[in-house]
């Protein structure tokens, strides 16, 4: 196989950010000594870091370099410290900027119940195991980014703060065929969020998501549900969904309750893809679902595996490389069915490891499938 060189551009962030990226990094150098693939690499300062550097979350060099690089794996930002800097200078602004800058619109947020985690979860056994779902939320319109917005006063010196949510037909459509090519590669079933019986905007989406799987997608199935009732049927029975698809507001609400029915936030990586370009290009952005979790920052216990799965969805996504993305997979899996576990979770009878131990276990078991 002909050795192709990629670039990478990789943001650690704030917090437990560059400890778990330094993890990352070591497979990300496995795969580039054992595999047909080497990567060229370049880091950069997002978030809190880069405001301290230079007074603002995300620098327009930094987009730049986002732009130009075949991959972005992002760590995590926010923390104390910058939480009283002004609205836009949050730390946040750098997730969110690059996902409009770049135009990532399509979040795709896995909850997979891997077998030795299935104690971790807070439901039942027998409601989780084997739960594998995947979120595809729209991660650039809707209320995050829609227009009118802001805080003013009014006449009387009162004040009113205003958010719009707003989607187009072009906006609805692009993510949905997202979630249904998905969907095809895996158990056919697509269930749309929105709140149609209350949102203009939640109409529109379901009878557009409506007309395209009735014009391009009948070998799926689709089904429809308030986003009230999907949040309960997650916690009911979790199992009967393939492929969820879902505003940004609501997809953001939804998946953080879909990550905990695995009881593992350290575990889960996530997608957020742009359209593809017309030379088959997509611009793409990996990062865990956790945060940065400043209360564990700097003490090495961090949980590495959704950083270092974020970079298997990468290669997946990005470059076509599923061998490679199952390879790391199957070598998480094993590390956590050895008993190996940081203390998020630990379980009885485990062994309590540390970050870089996590790590380390995770490239010794890649030797091993290598051969
Ligand atoms: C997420 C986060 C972000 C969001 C924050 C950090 C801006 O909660 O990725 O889900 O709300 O999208
Ligand atoms: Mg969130």
């Amino acid at each position: 196989m002909m050795a192709a060189n990629k670039t990478l551009l990789l943001l650690p962030g704030d917090g437990i950010g560059p400890e778990v990226m330094r993890e990352a990094r070591r497979v990300i150098d496995w795969m580039d000594r054992h595999r047909a693939v080497t990567f060229d690499i370049t880091e950069d300062l997002v978030g809190g870091a880069s405001n301290d550097a230079r007074g603002v979350p995300l620098a327009d060099s930094t987009i730049e370099l986002a732009k130009t690089s075949d991959a972005v794996l992002f760590g995590a930002v926010g923390g104390a410290k910058w939480e009283s800097l002004g609205f836009d200078k949050r730390p946040e602004i750098a997730i969110l900027g690059l996902r409009r800058e770049l135009g990532l619109f399509a979040n795709l947020r896995p909850a997979t119940v891997l077998d030795p985690l299935v104690d971790a979860s807070t439901l039942k056994p027998e409601v989780v195991r084997g739960l594998d779902l995947m979120i595809v939320r729209e991660s650039t319109g809707g209320a995050y980014f829609g227009e009118p917005r802001g805080i003013e006063t009014l006449p009387d010196g009162s004040k009113r703060g205003v958010n719009t949510e707003v989607y187009t037909t072009a906006e609805i459509e692009r993510v949905a065929r997202v979630a249904f090519e998905l969907a095809r590669k895996r158990r056919r079933r697509v269930c749309s969020v929105e709140k149609s019986n209350v949102m203009e905007s939640g109409l529109l989406w379901r009878q557009t998501v409506a007309t395209l799987h009735a014009r391009d997608y009948g070998d799926v199935e689709l089904v429809n549900m308030y986003a009230d009732n999907c949040a309960m049927q997650l916690v009911r029975n979790p199992r009967q969904f393939d492929v969820i698809v879902t505003t940004n507001l609501f997809g953001d609400l939804l998946s953080d309750l879909a990550s905990m029915l695995t009881g593992s936030l350290g575990m889960l990586p996530s997608a957020t893809l742009g359209a593809l370009d017309s030379n088959g290009r997509r611009l793409a952005l990996y990062e865990p679902i956790h945060g940065s979790a400043p209360d564990i920052a700097g003490k090495g216990i961090a949980n590495p595996l959704a950083q270092i799965l974020s970079f298997a969805m990468l290669l997946r996504y990005s470059f076509d490389l599923e061998a490679e993305a199952r390879m790391i997979e199957t070598a998480a899996t094993r590390v956590l069915a050895n008993g190996l576990r940081t203390p998020d979770v630990m379980a009885p009878g485990c062994a309590k490891v540390s970050t870089h131990v996590m790590g380390e276990a995770v490239l010794r078991e890649l030797d091993k499938l290598a051969g």
